[in-house]
Formats: C-alpha cells, structure tokens, sequence
C-alpha cells in the first residue's frame, strides 16, 4: 500500500483489518458506522455493485452527489451541499461521504483539490470519509494518484477528530488482478472501528493459505515493483488502443488516467435524450454488436448516453475486434432507431429468440443490480 502511494504514507499494521476483498471491507465499513435509514453521500455515476454492499444487509441508504460531464465529473462544493441537501429533506442522518479513488466507472483518480475539499467537508460536518482506492495502482498517466491518507497529513489533520474519521478500502482485486482470491482491507486510524471490524471479519475472512501465498509474493519486492511498473504500462498501452479506436470512429471518452475502463460518451448515438434510448442502444451493442459494455443508468448517471467500457480483461486482438465491430455499427445507416427483433426477424427460430430473452434478463440483471432499491 505504501509503496503504490509513493511511499508518502506509511500504513501501521496495527491499524489494518483484513476481509474478504473490498465488497466485505465496504459492508463491514457500513456496518460499524451506520444504522440502519443512516444515509452515505457517493458521487455519480458509481460502481453498480455499491447498492448491493452498503445497502443491502446494512438497510443503510445511499444518496447521490450529482456530478455532471460540465466540468468532466468533478466533485464540486455546492454537489455536496446540495446531496446533504438531500438527506436532510428525505429525514436521513448524513453519517459519510463514500468516494472510489480512482474511479470506478469514470478511470479518474481525485485531483488534490477535490480531496481538499472532501476533507474539510467532512470536517465541517462531522461526518465520516471513506476512500475505496481500490484502482489505486492502476494510474498510468499523470498526475499520480494522490491518497487522501496524504492530504490529511499534508494539512495538519493528524491526531485530530477528522484523522479517526478517515478510512481506506483496498484489496488485491484490481491492481494485482486477483479478484478470485479475495483479499482485501479496511485501513483506519479509529482503534474502535479496528477492533469492531476485525470482529466482523469473521464473516468474511482470507484463509490462511491464501494469506500464506500471498505473504510470500508480497514479500519478494522487486517483483511487485515490476508487475505494477508493467501492469501501468500495459493498461496505458490498452487505454490508448481504445481511446484511439473510438475516435476514429466520432466517439470520444472522459479524459482519464486510471483504472481498467473508459466512460464512452455515446449521447449523439441516442434516439432520444432519454435513459430508455440509452437502453435501447445498449441493447444494440450488447446483441447486435454483441460487446459486453455498462450503460451509464446502472452507474447511476444523471445523463444519459454514457457507457463504460472496459479494455483490460482481453486481448490485443480481442480489443481490435472489437473496436472494428464498433465502426462498422457506426458506419452503418440505421445505428438509430433499428428495432432489434426487426432486424433478425429472417433468420430467427423460436428457440434462438428465447435465448435472446433469458440472456436480456440476465444481462439486464447483471448491470443493473439493485438500481431499483
Ligand atoms: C470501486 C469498487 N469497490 C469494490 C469492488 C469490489 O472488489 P472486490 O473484488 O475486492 O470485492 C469493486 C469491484 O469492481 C469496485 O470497482
């Protein structure tokens, strides 16, 4: 963890709890720090998967922090007035602020300046910060990721109220590509919530084979340093192969620098602007086209006609392919307004049409998880 974070913060074991990856660290978080109708403020659009983990089992709520493509996404002071705003008129007690640094689906990492103003609004407010930096070895263009571990000590926040109140999610899914081994950690400086999580994690402990394995390649530093220095490198490549793909074909991303995913900006692709066009044309991509991209609704983006893409987990080759199916819906005349059923009406048999309509399910569930909640 220091050594990812340029080794400007040193991290005290004492202080760590392990769980089983981020999705039991964030659970766990919410289960020391809310009650249940206690609410959470997260900036939009955020990973789906964060209606499941915090709210699910911890019956605490999430509410938005609206950040629009104005000002590329950015956290803004008056977003999070107004998102406190919000609680307070919907009867919720405000207990947190949750940020993904970077960001998971935007592949931003937090500028300094909005990591400042986090602070000092949870300060203010006296109120809780998570940072779930769980992509933070992924950055691979500048600025460098900055954690909020580093801001707190830059701004003389050590050993105040605010120092307990800051605390780190990050697990070995992402930056070390292990998700299936489920590792990961709360970090806070609050001894109280060390000694309740560690508690809880009974529920969702690392065995001590995985632990044991893992100890081992951990420990073997130069290799570390290597596989981050290179995993960087390659997503760099991978990010840039996209970028340029899609450009060639009048699509542009969010300007990013981290993470394993582009936020598409598809809104001259939509019928209309409206998250049901956006629906539509997701349905396009994802049967016609057939790539495996998010729409920005299950992210919960207040705008509608972006999707997240990911080019991490395939190929070269794959990605290319990829990109060239894109062009070639593009290119084609009627990209708008097809009617999907219309279009392989021809040579459709009944049993391949309810397969299309178990897989819209399935896949609609898989996106969309808990929107509705
Ligand atoms: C922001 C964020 N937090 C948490 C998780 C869950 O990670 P894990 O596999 O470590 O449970 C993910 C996975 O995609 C994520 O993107």
């Amino acid at each position: 963890m220091s050594e990812i974070r340029g080794n400007k913060v040193t991290f005290n074991p004492n202080k760590l709890v392990l769980t089983a990856g981020a999705t039991s660290a964030n659970e766990t978080l919410m289960f020391c720090l809310a009650n249940p109708g206690d609410a959470f403020l997260l900036p939009t659009p955020y990973y789906p998967g964060f209606d499941r983990d915090l709210k699910w089992r911890t019956g605490a709520e999430i509410v938005p922090i609206q950040c629009t493509s104005s000002n590329g996404f950015r956290i803004t002071q008056s977003a999070l007035e107004e998102s406190y705003k919000l609680a307070k008129t919907r009867n919720l007690r405000v207990k947190g602020v949750l940020v993904t640094n970077p960001s998971n689906p935007l592949g931003t990492a937090l500028t300094r300046n909005e990591l400042e103003l986090l602070v000092s609004f949870v300060a203010e407010k006296g109120i809780h910060l998570i940072s779930d930096e769980i992509y933070s070895g992924t950055v691979f263009n500048s600025p460098k990721f900055v954690s909020v571990m580093e801001v707190l000590i830059e701004n003389n926040y050590m050993y105040t109220e605010v120092w307990d109140r800051v605390h780190i999610v990050y697990s070995l899914s992402k930056d070390l590509g292990l998700p299936g081994f489920r590792i990961g950690a709360i970090y806070t400086n609050d001894e109280v919530i060390v000694s309740a999580a560690t508690k809880m994690s009974s529920f969702g402990l690392i065995s001590s084979q995985t632990q044991y394995l893992l100890s081992a390649m951990l420990a073997d530093k130069k290799f570390t340093k290597k596989y981050i220095s290179e995993n960087q490198k390659r997503l760099k490549k991978r990010h840039a192969m996209l970028v340029k793909g899609l450009e060639s074909t009048g699509i542009s991303c969010l300007e990013s620098n981290a993470g394993l995913f582009c936020w598409v900006d598809m809104r001259h692709l939509l019928k209309t602007n409206t998250f049901e066009a956006e629906i539509e044309l997701w349905k396009k991509i994802v049967y016609e086209v057939k790539l495996n991209i998010s729409p920005g609704s299950s992210c919960h983006c207040t705008e509608p006609g972006w999707f997240r893409a990911c080019f991490a987990n395939m190929s070269e080759d794959t990605l290319n392919l990829a990109i060239q199916r894109i062009k070639i819906f593009v290119d084609s005349s009627d990209v708008i307004g097809t009617n999907i059923d219309q279009s392989n009406q021809t040579n459709q048999n009944t049993s391949t049409s309810l397969k299309k309509k178990l897989f819209a399910k399935w896949g609609f569930r898989l996106s969309f998880n808990d929107r509705e909640r």
